[in-house]
């Protein structure tokens, strides 16, 4: 199938995508080391609901998703897998195997309970700039997680990422914390940092993602420029009490009211 993917200029008058990340399914099925909830019937129920594409993180400590999954789920996607994944040379060479529509270059530390900040591009560009070359080689999208933040944009455009995902945990936590003022000034940060890649390269595409859920994603859909939005825990929380199909219905009309 070829699927053609817009430009920032070009989508930025158009509604954010929703990608599903379906982790936490595979969580599901690694805390009793069976072979259910199947990750591959979940991305494939989560499409039928409208997702426009399947996120999936095969962290170095392979707490959730397997190798297997990402073989069996990369024939059988009728969107887009994105593949979450470390710099590593493993990682490289799964990658160049499997040939992911997307994969986003995201940090790991072995302890963290979930992706804590973005990548420091600013801080490794020359090694990056030849890692992203390699994926593209492979004819695979390369998308950079990072903080939104000026100097990094600037760098993940140095490297020549075809998008950056921005990290909006931050956003999400001040939610949490009820700290509507923090939360503003993190929404302004995130807008900033669209304009500031906009300004600088019109080509990247700008998506988003950490920490959102039905009740905060409204303002971040409505930032204009933004391609997709990448969400994961708490759609697959929303979908034990509603089913998948509502929780990825409930999702898309929250992002587009
Ligand atoms: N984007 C990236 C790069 C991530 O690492 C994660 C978490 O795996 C997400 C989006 C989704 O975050 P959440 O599960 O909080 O929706």
């Amino acid at each position: 199938m070829s699927i053609s993917v817009s430009t920032s200029s070009e989508s930025s008058s158009k509604k954010p995508l929703l990608g599903v990340n379906i982790d936490h399914v595979a969580t599901l099925r690694q805390a009793r080391g069976v072979s259910y909830p199947s990750p591959l019937a979940a991305a494939l129920l989560c499409e039928k609901a409208g997702a426009d594409g399947i996120t999936i993180h095969l962290r170095e400590d392979r707490r959730h998703i397997q190798d297997a999954d990402v073989y069996e789920m990369a024939g059988q996607l009728s969107t887009r897998m994105n593949l979450e994944m470390a710099a590593t040379d493993e990682m490289l060479a799964i990658a160049c195997e499997v040939k992911p529509f997307w994969v986003c270059l995201v940090p790991e530390k072995r302890a963290e309970l979930t992706t804590e900040g973005g990548l420091d591009v600013a801080g490794q560009v020359t090694s990056l700039k030849e890692y992203v070359h390699k994926l593209q080689a492979s004819n695979i999208k390369v998308s950079l997680f990072i903080d939104p933040d000026d100097k990094q944009i600037a760098a993940a455009i140095e490297c020549g990422a075809d998008a950056v995902e921005l990290h909006t945990g931050a956003y999400a936590e001040a939610g949490l914390a009820n700290d509507t003022d923090a939360q503003l000034a993190e929404l302004k940060r995130i807008e900033q940092a669209v304009a500031t890649a906009q300004s600088i390269d019109d080509k990247l595409l700008i998506n988003a993602g950490h920490g959102l859920t039905c009740d905060n994603v409204n303002a971040i859909a409505k930032i204009d420029g933004i391609y997709e939005l990448n969400i994961g825990h708490a759609l697959i929380a929303d979908a034990v009490f509603v089913g998948l199909e509502s929780a990825v219905t409930m999702m898309k009309e929250a992002m587009h009211k």
